[in-house]
């Protein structure tokens, strides 16, 4: 007997003799959250387009909302409309100072600023990270990558964009060139990331600590 929605519905198919639907995404959830790493690091040759960013904001239809207010616009920033005044206004790595990323040639150079029609609150924090994060996986589900930037010049950049809202986090889309892995750890252990020969190594309390007793 099946014990949820899909399988009772793939075997609703199979006893009506209806073709089941080809799988459109062979990618589980767990992948996608994998490989949605914080990239500072992208390549140039992919170049992110308008549409490309409508994709990904598009997400905003279909996610939880706080009493369902939907708070949040988007300003879409490409490499034709403004991406360098972005990169002069936004710090990434901030934990590895020394390395000054990101590193010359991989510029990040499609945004995404995430603005909102209210003064920013518990609940609309809480929707920002929904929304953020939705976005970068459906950006992960297109073959991208992304980071949440929260260390911006908000002024400058209000003014540069003349945004009526208030700016509360950026998105950087683009083909992340940075080799990345997660290291579980314990507790009590740094969380700080870093980099060693290269790979940028990001710790991550391990499962067992996260539960608790
Ligand atoms: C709300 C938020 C703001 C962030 N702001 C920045 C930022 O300004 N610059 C940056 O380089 N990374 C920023 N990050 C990325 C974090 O540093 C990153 O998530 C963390 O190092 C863990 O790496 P991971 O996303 O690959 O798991 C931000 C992440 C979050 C969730």
């Amino acid at each position: 007997m099946a014990d949820n929605y899909l399988e009772s519905k793939m075997e609703e198919l199979r006893q009506t003799g209806q073709k089941e639907p080809a799988a459109k995404h062979t990618r589980s959830l767990e992948t996608l959250l994998t490989l949605n790493r914080s990239y500072r690091g992208y390549d140039k040759k992919v170049v992110v387009g308008r549409s490309t960013l409508e994709k990904i904001v598009t997400v905003n239809t279909k996610i939880p909302s706080a009493k369902n207010q939907q708070v949040l616009r988007f300003k879409l920033i490409t490499r034709d409309s403004g991406a360098d005044k972005v990169l002069q206004n936004i710090k990434l790595g901030g934990m590895l100072p020394e390395l000054h990323l990101p590193c010359p040639g991989t510029e990040p150079e499609a945004f995404i600023i995430i603005c909102s029609t209210v003064p920013e609150s518990k609940l609309v924090d809480i929707d920002l990270g929904i929304a953020a994060q939705s976005m970068l996986l459906r950006a992960v589900d297109l073959g991208l990558n992304g980071l949440m930037i929260g260390a911006f010049n908000k002024a400058v950049l209000k003014q540069e964009f003349a945004l009526e809202m208030e700016p509360l986090l950026i998105l950087a889309i683009g083909k992340g060139a940075e080799e990345i892995r997660l290291t579980p750890i314990p507790e009590n252990e740094g969380r700080a990331y870093y980099r060693e020969k290269g790979i940028h190594y990001v710790p991550k309390v391990r499962i067992e600590d996260l539960i608790l007793p």
